[in-house]
């Protein structure tokens, strides 16, 4: 039986690596989105402000966004000596595609990548200069590898949770081939390759699975993303190896629109293990970059059936508008 050693959530975003006097670069994208997703509503900036009542000028301040953005460095710093700390023999990733790996012509629900190995490329020069005028070059320097990186993948065992979900009643899109444009691989997407490069020190095997959050029509609801993390922790228990798996979710907590609230209200309930809670959440307050908390709820539900509890190292609200754009920042371990 395989043993789930250590779990962690962390968010992922531009802000963890953007000096916060350049937060503005963000800044000045929120203020062209015609699309802010907040609660059960969307926005261009101008409504959003109205709305918010443009309250966040003072969280905006130099002091307020370095004193946050220190925090996040340090809560980054020790999911790698909690990681590294656990040893574990392989590491499962939760994470949402970000039209990296799946376009728009296919776009799986569920998916978990289980060939040998997986490559994760360093961007080529045309890409990063996409990324730079897109405000993303700090992004790019804790999202992708410098030099072009290859991980194992403990291809049975990621077939088996494959295999064990189908059983469940999860019909999980199979990967056995990272997919490829012209014989060039796609991009291993950023939810997986921030981890490797910020967090970890090592370089572990990994499993990556894929949740699409992010793109309509065909998102999980929060209780499908806990059934299914629930199916996943009794498939990794059933597993005949012995093998030392730690989990982690990536992304979230709200943005590009911070709420606050809803960022405790679901970190609380993952805490107390209050699971009716946790998927009582509207389905509609997961859009945009706010989705990404259904990779927690994942996890969540991966880890409920173990010893494992949930300590949160810190949350913090990283803003970049005064109508409260930027990033809830959160960052956990289960151990
Ligand atoms: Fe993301």
């Amino acid at each position: 039986m395989a043993e789930i050693v250590l779990g962690f959530g962390t968010s992922h975003g531009p802000l963890l690596a953007t000096p916060p006097e350049e937060w503005d670069l963000r800044g000045a994208v929120d203020r062209k989105n015609t699309e802010l997703a907040w609660r059960d509503r969307t926005y261009d900036y101008p409504a959003l402000a109205q709305a918010r009542g443009a309250t966040f000028a003072p969280m905006n301040a130099g002091d307020v966004r370095a004193e946050r953005f220190a925090r996040c460095q340090r809560s980054l710093d020790e999911l790698g000596q909690v990681f590294e700390a656990a040893k574990p023999d392989a590491l499962l990733i939760v994470g949402d595609d970000h039209h990296e790996w799946f376009m728009a012509d296919i776009q799986p629900a569920f998916s978990i990548f289980h060939g040998d190995t997986l490559l994760n490329r360093a961007l080529t020069r045309e890409e990063m200069a996409r990324q730079e005028s897109s405000g993303l070059k700090y992004a790019a320097q804790i999202y992708y590898p410098v030099q072009d990186e290859t991980y194992a993948c403990p291809s049975a065992l990621a077939s088996h949770l494959v295999r064990s979900a189908m059983t469940d009643g999860f019909d999980v899109t199979s990967c056995a081939q990272q997919p490829a444009d012209a014989g060039v691989p796609r991009r291993l997407g950023h939810s997986f390759g921030f981890i490797y490069r910020r967090i970890l020190r090592s370089r572990p095997p990994l499993i990556p699975v894929m949740v699409n959050t992010y793109y309509p029509p065909n998102q999980p609801s929060p209780k499908r993303c806990f059934e299914f993390g629930r199916a996943l922790g009794r498939a990794i228990r059933n597993w005949p190896g012995g093998e030392r798996i730690a989990v982690a979710a990536s992304g979230g907590m709200t943005h590009f629109v911070v709420d606050e609230e809803m960022d405790h209200r679901l970190l609380d309930a993952m805490a107390k293990r209050d699971y009716d809670r946790l998927v009582s959440e509207p389905d509609i307050h997961f859009r945009s970059g706010t989705s990404e908390i259904k990779n927690w709820i994942v996890v969540a539900g991966i880890l409920a059936e173990t010893e494992l509890r949930m300590n949160l190292l810190d949350y913090a609200a990283c803003y970049r508008t005064e109508a409260g754009t930027g990033s809830g920042m959160g960052f956990a371990v289960w151990s």
